[in-house]
């Protein structure tokens, strides 16, 4: 933030003038009461100077005069920065006037954003979630902060999974359509799809015969032949189109609807780098490359890039993407998000092109999330113990909002409250995820996710409909501020976090970094409300101050709507 560089610089400068030179990182102060911010540059500052802490802290304080803030010493020797009351009012002005409310952009670099990952042929299930959600979150922010982004679905729509449910099909449907031209064209549905897969995938494990010609099927499908490919091509349309309904419902969408397929074209070179780098090993008739460096404490296994019966790869074809984008984008970054159990593949991904030189100047970067639970700790399951859809999860949590609706005794009509419940459970699914740190994994609890008080995503909204509700009955008011009380000022630090913390999650890759924050503002505001009356206020120079800065609280959590993709009600 602007002020607080001001204010580190004048720091800065009275540490020259004691003869040293140090950066200052200015800090929110861990002691409200006495200070807003706090640096503890004396503590670096003793081994040069040979001075105790306390000491330097007050001859640095000593060398400065400003009328906006007070700066102080504290023992053992933190610097302590309280900010004038007018100075605040100032620095919230310029937040007020601006519609980033004072949150700067990042030097600007290219991502591809690689999420969503689904399959073809197979459902979107709770282990999809993360990725869509936190995926689609990380891209807002970045793109927020000034970044250029594109995202990728990246279809996994090439591997033995599209072999076998082929295989599948061609045993359930009459298929001549496809391979001589006779006949009627098969009618698939998305629900046979979903049948298929399962189906095909669990005979393969025991009839050898059918995953052999499974096998041979992913091959001839990698080489396009007639038949075969048209077969995938309606596979990969119609999971497509349902694929897009379910990321439509999470207010998901991508650039590109690019599949594991697309890069097939870019395979051969592929070989073509790893071949003059010499880095192919024959292996069991398979092509692998060995990543296990010495200093490797835990087992690294090759990566297999031709599979004895000669297919391709899932390496195969994350390293033909990467050709492609580095060619298509040219970015500055790459990434990924997959749940951990993919952590390996990336490391070994990323281990590749590092031995091939592909993307030197490029980062890669995987963002592993943790898994959905159930409150056994075991990834959360449907009642009789099989995988979770997503759109089952997504349903359950949108009927257990519609109850609570219910239970409320709010009035509503039966036309208002599917559509609300809808955009209530989705905050409420959103929030449940994003608050938790993306490594780690969480508890599915449907209860705590839906109440409307307490950390969630529905107490989220339901602020901003308040403030919402608030500023219409206000009609105008003048926007000019001044501080009345703690409240407030409680307030204005929390929107300022807020403003850092937009930043901070961006630099980190954690969604929750700024999620807490916004939280912390919503609850700061209630306490605020609580203890203030607003509307009512007589002295008018109060009313308009309370309102102007209510308005900015509103300006902040419509970023953090925006930025989760999350849709306000009119009322709730
Ligand atoms: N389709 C994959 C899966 O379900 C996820 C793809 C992630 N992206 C990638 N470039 N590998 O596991």
């Amino acid at each position: 933030m602007k002020f607080l560089e001001e204010i580190e610089n004048e720091i800065k400068k009275a540490i020259e003038e004691i003869g040293a030179t140090q950066d200052v990182g200015l800090v929110f102060s861990d002691r409200p009461e006495i200070s807003d911010f706090q640096t503890n540059v004396s503590f670096i500052l003793a081994k040069t100077l040979k001075k105790s802490p306390l000491v330097i802290a007050n001859e640095i304080c000593g060398k400065i005069k400003s009328h906006k803030f007070n700066i102080f010493a504290v023992a053992p020797g933190f610097i302590n920065v309280k900010l004038e009351d007018a100075y605040f009012s100032e620095i919230f002005e310029k937040m007020f006037n601006d519609e980033r409310i004072g949150i700067e952009k990042l030097n600007p670099k290219k991502i591809v954003f690689d999420y969503g990952g689904p399959n073809v042929a197979k459902p979107l299930h709770v282990g999809h979630l993360r990725s869509a959600v936190i995926g689609e979150t990380l891209k807002r922010l970045s793109k927020f902060m000034g970044l250029d982004v594109v995202s990728d679905v990246h279809l996994g729509d090439f591997g033995l999974q599209m072999g076998l449910t082929i295989a599948q099909i061609m045993e359930e449907f009459n298929c001549d359509y496809y391979f001589t031209g006779n006949g009627e064209k098969p009618i698939i549905t998305a629900n046979d799809l979903e049948n298929l897969y399962p189906k095909a995938s669990l005979r393969s494990k025991t009839d050898e015969q059918f995953k052999k010609l499974a096998q041979e099927i992913t091959v001839k499908l990698q080489n396009k032949q007639k038949g075969y490919y048209d077969i995938w091509q309606e596979i990969r349309r119609i999971s497509v189109e349902d694929v897009k309904t379910i990321y439509d419902i999470l207010n998901v969408s991508f650039d590109k609807w690019y599949g594991e397929s697309d890069s097939e074209d870019f395979i051969p070179k592929v070989f073509e780098i790893l071949n003059n780098k010499n880095l192919i090993e024959i292996s069991d008739g398979a092509e692998i490359v060995n990543v296990a460096k010495e200093s490797d404490t835990s087992p690294m296994p090759p990566v297999i890039v031709k599979s004895s019966a000669g297919a391709n790869l899932y390496a195969t074809t994350e390293l033909a993407t990467i050709v492609s984008r580095l060619e298509e984008f040219s970015p500055n970054e790459i990434w990924y998000l997959t749940d951990n159990r993919q952590s390996m593949h990336f490391n070994q991904i990323f281990r590749v092109c590092k031995l091939a030189g592909l993307g030197d100047d490029v980062n890669f970067l995987h963002i592993p999330f943790g898994t959905v639970n159930g409150e056994d700790g075991k990834p959360f399951k449907t009642r009789s113990g099989s995988v979770m859809k997503l759109i089952d999860l997504i349903d359950i949590i949108v009927k257990a909002c519609e109850e609570k609706l219910v239970e409320s005794g709010k009035v509503l009509s039966q036309e208002e409250i599917k559509p609300l419940a809808l955009k209530i459970g989705i905050a409420a699914l959103k929030f449940g995820d994003l608050i938790n740190y993306p490594a780690k994994d969480y508890v599915f609890d449907i209860p705590k996710f839906c109440s409307f008080e307490g950390k969630t995503g529905p107490y989220m909204l339901y602020s901003i409909v308040r403030i919402n509700s608030i500023l219409e009955k206000a009609k105008g008011f003048d926007a000019k501020f001044v501080i009345n009380s703690k409240e407030e000022k409680d307030v204005i630090i929390s929107l300022l976090k807020f403003v850092q913390d937009v930043k901070n999650a961006t630099i980190e890759h954690a969604p929750n970094i700024f999620v807490q924050s916004a939280y912390n503002l919503a609850s700061a505001f209630s306490t605020l409300y609580n203890s203030t009356k607003i509307l009512t206020e007589e002295d008018v120079i109060k009313r308009n101050s309370l309102l102007t800065m209510i308005k900015l609280v509103k300006k902040a959590l419509e970023i953090f709507c925006y930025l989760l993709a999350i849709d306000v009600p009119e009322k709730m």
